[in-house]
């Protein structure tokens, strides 16, 4: 079980560098937690009105989850050790250290993992998500919605029992980050992609 105690471990500190938190304080913005939903993730970042800092909060945040599946899955020669490596990103990047375990909702280190650890996952995913955002232009429920779909989609393709149980965990997981966003889905009051609300409940 060793390499799969050091995918995790290695996984979690690189899932736990919170991008949007670093830039936007770099670029003086603030506390990016005391803005908008409060959230540290891409579609936050945005509501600071910097595209350019919510574009590179996507792709890095998806990056550090893509990096630990590659590297770890090269390491130890082992695609399941690489899926833990990008799950423990992914909960690094939900639940860090360095920020009292507040962290951000999953989606874009999700996506990262899904690009380097299951295409057949990504190819459900991400026509999903592009779909239901084109339609309704609302993050959360891009994500949510992507996420119910990507194990059952990914299982439908064939993708072997141990991905499959990754994807499912992870997605039950972005349910939970989510919990806020579902709530305002069903009041009707979660903003669309690009406005501004209250700092988060
Ligand atoms: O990736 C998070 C997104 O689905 C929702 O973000 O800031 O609207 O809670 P936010």
């Amino acid at each position: 079980y060793l390499p799969y105690i050091v995918a995790a471990v290695g996984g979690y500190l690189l899932g736990s560098i919170p991008f949007g938190l670093i830039l936007t304080r770099a670029a003086g913005l603030g506390d990016i937690r005391q803005i908008g939903s409060g959230n540290i993730g891409a579609t936050n970042v945005l509501r600071t009105g910097r595209k350019d800092l919510a574009f590179a909060t996507l792709i890095l945040d998806s990056f550090k989850a893509g990096l630990a599946v590659l590297f770890f899955t090269f390491a130890f020669a082992s695609r399941n050790v690489g899926l833990i490596a990008g799950a423990a990103a992914f909960l690094g990047h939900c639940y860090p250290v360095w920020l009292g375990f507040k962290g951000g909702k999953g989606v874009a280190t999700y996506a990262g993992l899904l690009t380097f650890a299951s295409l057949k996952g990504l190819m459900v995913g991400g026509p999903v998500w592009l779909g239901m955002f084109l339609l309704f232009r609302i993050s959360s429920l891009a994500a949510l919605t992507a996420a119910a779909i990507v194990p059952i989609g990914a299982y439908l393709l064939g993708e072997t029992h141990f991905a499959v149980g990754v994807l499912a965990a992870l997605s039950l997981l972005v349910f939970w980050t989510h919990r806020a966003n579902l709530q305002r889905l069903l009041k009707g009051t979660e903003p669309k992609f690009g406005e501004k609300k209250k700092p988060a409940e």
